[in-house]
């Protein structure tokens, strides 16, 4: 069987030769029915019967994987997709720098690398679950088919953890592999593990924030995981990687349009100053302070997903050789760290200081640092839509001390700028750095559907260009069928 193309024979569409492994299709369509039920459940709220234009991978070749249709989302082909096999590929760092990768699991790593893929697999319904009443409210059609495949693809990164679970790790990964059905986002009793996954995404600016910055957390965390010495993790990470490309371009653009109708109202309107914030949303369009509220929650809660700082858990996974740094075989470095240190922003004498750490420790520390430098690129292609417009104001990342729930700066307030603050000033000003109650509410306001073709809500622009080159009123989900 060709491993780039994917066989679609099977019940489970996969390019693992599933049909050759009864044991794990089995499993596999043992934990469908539990999986659709959960989609019915807790997937997109209406809609369910819409056709919606959905990208659909048939291949895992870069240069060509996926085709376009109108699908009904409960009968999208959710499906198992590994990226090809490199031909001799070594561990890549760690202590077993430069050994064959493993194709089965060691037994010494087995509970921290099924740890990883239950992190990575939680994650990816509590997406879904958390934007799954955006659709009432969606701008437009094209923001509506937009909002669907992330949640098709989040749905298909579910499949592709539970897949290695039940491939490799016997029956307690088939445990793991329910309960990533049991949880629900923001339970009381059952939330799901990362902080941020369990907050609400109650309105589109929200989805728009939140695939940008924490998407984009996801994005750093594959890549780690991309370099794991253990094969089938890598691969199957390669190719989530591919996909999420999208839902990061969807934030970024989705952000960029906001501003950019904001700049076009204010301009309109001849408001010379952007920080009058009554003046502008009277336009019926969101102010850039608000925007910048908003970015600021939404980055710092993706900084709490890195965890610690210093970090002896991350320091494991690097030895072992189960999750790697960024861009690990790129770094010019013996890639085993033993001797090495790492800049940390530390709080010390109450004061936010520069400490060398042990690289090994720090190593959470420095993917949020490549994380950040990530994030930056967004900020930029934004303030160029400010300027251009003529007005003096700037977007800016917070201070990594600002508004943080793990690591070094847990039990402190500091400002955006990374001043310490006392609690008492913390609660008189907190609403100026994060969205209040009034912001959200105003927001809110604005979220009335658009569902006609080529038209937008009067707070957003219209894309540049249309998805797999479709003109600007093309029908990307046709809702009554
Ligand atoms: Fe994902
Ligand atoms: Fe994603």
């Amino acid at each position: 069987m060709n491993i780039m193309n994917v066989d679609y024979s099977t019940k489970i569409p996969n390019n693992v030769n599933l049909s050759e492994d009864r044991q794990v299709l089995k499993a596999l369509e043992g934990w469908h029915p539990g999986y659709i039920d959960w989609w019915n459940d807790m997937g997109p709220d209406g809609f369910q019967q819409s056709l919606v234009y959905l990208r659909t991978a048939y291949s895992v070749d870069p240069r060509g994987w996926a085709k376009f249709d109108y699908v009904k989302m409960p009968d999208y082909r959710w499906g198992i997709l590994l990226a090809p096999q490199e031909e001799n590929r070594v561990i890549p760092f760690g202590e077993h720098y430069g050994e064959p990768a493993w194709q089965e699991v060691p037994g010494e790593y087995r509970a921290a690398l099924r740890r990883l893929i239950v992190i990575q697999g939680d994650t990816e319904p509590a997406s879904v679950e958390q934007q799954r009443h955006l659709g009432k409210t969606a701008p437009s059609l094209y923001d509506l088919r937009n909002l669907f495949q992330v949640n098709v693809e989040e749905g298909r990164h579910l499949w592709a953890m539970v897949y290695l679970l039940q491939k490799y790790f016997g029956r307690d990964g088939r445990e793991e592999a329910d309960e990533l059905l049991r949880r629900r986002s923001g339970d009381g009793d059952s939330p799901r593990m990362l902080g941020a996954f369990n907050e609400a995404t109650p309105d589109w600016l929200s989805f728009f924030m939140f695939t940008y910055f924490t998407d984009r957390d996801g994005k750093m965390q594959l890549h780690s995981l991309a370099q794991s010495g253990f094969d089938p993790l890598s691969r199957t990470c390669r190719f989530m990687l591919t996909e999420e490309a999208h839902h990061m371009f969807v934030g970024e653009t989705g952000i960029s349009r906001v501003v950019q109708r904001t700049c076009e109202a204010m301009r309109a309107a001849g408001i010379s100053d952007p920080a009058d914030v009554a003046k502008v949303r009277a336009l019926g369009v969101v102010d850039l302070p608000t925007i910048q509220k908003k970015l600021n929650l939404h980055y710092t809660l993706s900084l709490d997903l890195f965890g610690s700082e210093v970090s002896t858990n991350a320091a494991n996974s690097f030895n072992s050789g189960i999750k790697g740094r960024f861009h690990e075989t790129q770094i010019k470095d013996d890639h085993r760290l033993q001797n090495d240190t790492y800049p940390v922003l530390k709080l010390v004498d109450g004061q936010i200081k520069r400490v060398d750490e042990p690289a090994l420790t720090a190593l959470n520390m420095r993917l949020r640092d490549d994380y950040t430098q990530d994030c930056v690129k967004g900020l930029l292609r934004w303030n160029k839509i400010i300027s251009t417009a003529g007005y003096d104001f700037k977007l800016t990342l917070p201070n990594v001390a600002f508004h943080r729930q793990i690591g070094e700066f847990r039990d402190i307030h500091a400002t955006p700028d990374g001043v310490l603050i006392d609690d008492a000033t913390w609660n008189k000003r907190k609403t100026d750095w994060l969205p209040s109650v009034d912001d959200g509410d105003f927001i809110a306001s604005l979220m009335t559907p658009v569902t006609a073709t080529g038209e937008f809500a009067p707070w957003i622009s219209p894309p540049k260009v249309g998805i797999d080159n479709k003109p600007g009123d093309f029908e990307y989900v046709k809702i009554e069928t």
